[in-house]
């Protein structure tokens, strides 16, 4: 009788503390740790990516033509709720010009029939822009961070215009081991870059496909087929994300023989030709590229579907240089990490039926003040 009152009180301590740990301890704990960052992710739907202290759910809450919308984080109708890193797809015309708050809650534990929910967190409302414009448009271009983001606000500081777009041209980190790695660089970035209120485009960079965790990047970053290649529109540009994948063989001994950018490529090329020359009637058009030279891309030509799509420029990064390349296809290479401690940011100004470069390092020096 005694061991059976015993066994119970240390059921009853144990399920205390549990509660407690689980449910009374966060009360103050469940925040938003990463801002939202709202992804371009080409067709009509945005991707808004944040990331809460605790794994629980995800909903973006506003208000379109009277009527109050929740749209959750869910996959085949079961609201996710084992991640602490939360995407929500939400139609771009609902959210341009409006106005939407993140919502997570703490869910400790799921079972089958049953679950302990914690406690939830909020973020302010936030306004976004994204709406349409007929011209004059700032695209901040920045490549290959590498880490090194004390330098690059620093050469951001040289750069009064202020941004309507986002492009993160790849290299963001060095590596993608871990969700850290992610959080903490590659959303943070982009939450802080946009403060949460433009788009921000993702173009991978290759060493965003090394590690375990590159392989989970493509549920939240990716378009509604998983891919990192797309086209979108904004305002008067028409633009292509290539996903220029690993910059070596497959068989190349750093991949360990786990890779297989070759069918992607393959994949990726076939899609570039399928595209119509009558879908891109934008005024400006611009290809993202973490590496910018296409014209013989592991053995083929993307140039030349690029070329038949009328595209004036491609943009890219992976050089780790301040450069512009002519050709046919002219190519900017927005900068970023220079070495021996220099980093450059790049904004593009589409206005007037110009393109406008202009590259800054982090001492002010002015790099590039081009027109193509
Ligand atoms: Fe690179």
């Amino acid at each position: 009788m005694i061991a059976y009152y015993f066994k119970n009180i240390i059921i009853s301590i144990v399920a205390f503390l549990l509660f407690a740990v689980t449910v009374i301890l966060p009360v103050n704990l469940m925040k938003i740790t990463v801002s939202p960052a709202v992804f371009e992710t080409g067709g009509d739907y945005y991707n808004i990516v944040w990331e809460t202290s605790f794994k629980g759910t995800g909903c973006v809450k506003y208000t379109y033509k009277g009527e109050e919308k929740v749209i959750w984080d869910s996959n085949n109708g079961i609201i996710t709720s084992d991640d602490t890193v939360h995407s929500v797809r939400v139609p771009k015309q609902e959210l341009r010009g409006n106005t939407y708050t993140v919502e997570s809650q703490h869910i400790p534990f799921k079972f089958a029939y049953h679950c302990l929910k914690g406690k939830k967190t909020e973020s302010a409302p936030i306004v976004f822009g994204g709406e349409k414009k007929e011209d004059g448009i700032n695209i901040l271009c920045i490549a290959d961070i590498h880490e090194m983001e004390d330098k690059m606000n620093e050469a951001l500081s040289h750069i009064e215009e202020k941004p309507d777009l986002i492009c993160m041209i790849g290299d963001i980190t060095s590596e993608m081991r871990t969700k850290d790695q992610f959080t903490k660089f590659l959303l943070k970035d982009a939450a802080e870059l946009s403060g949460s209120a433009i788009p921000v485009v993702y173009t991978r960079g290759n060493h965003e496909t090394r590690g375990e965790y590159a392989g989970v990047l493509a549920d939240y970053l990716g378009d509604e087929h998983g891919k990192f290649y797309y086209t979108f529109e904004f305002g008067p540009l028409s633009a292509v994300v290539i996903d220029s994948g690993e910059d070596k063989e497959d068989s190349h001994k750093e991949y360990s023989g786990l890779v297989n950018f070759e069918q992607l490529r393959n994949e990726e090329y076939e899609w570039l030709c399928e595209l119509d020359k009558k879908d891109f009637d934008g005024k400006y058009k611009i290809v993202f590229s973490h590496e910018p030279k296409l014209d013989d891309h592991f053995g083929k030509d993307w140039t030349k579907p690029l070329k038949e799509l009328g595209m004036d420029l491609v943009v890219g990064g992976h050089w780790h240089q301040s450069k512009i390349e002519e050709g046919e296809l002219p190519m900017f290479i927005v900068g970023g990490n220079l070495g021996n401690g220099n980093w450059a940011a790049s904004i593009i100004r589409l206005e007037n039926g110009k393109i406008s470069l202009l590259t800054v390092d982090r001492e002010g020096n002015l790099l590039i003040e081009r027109d193509v």
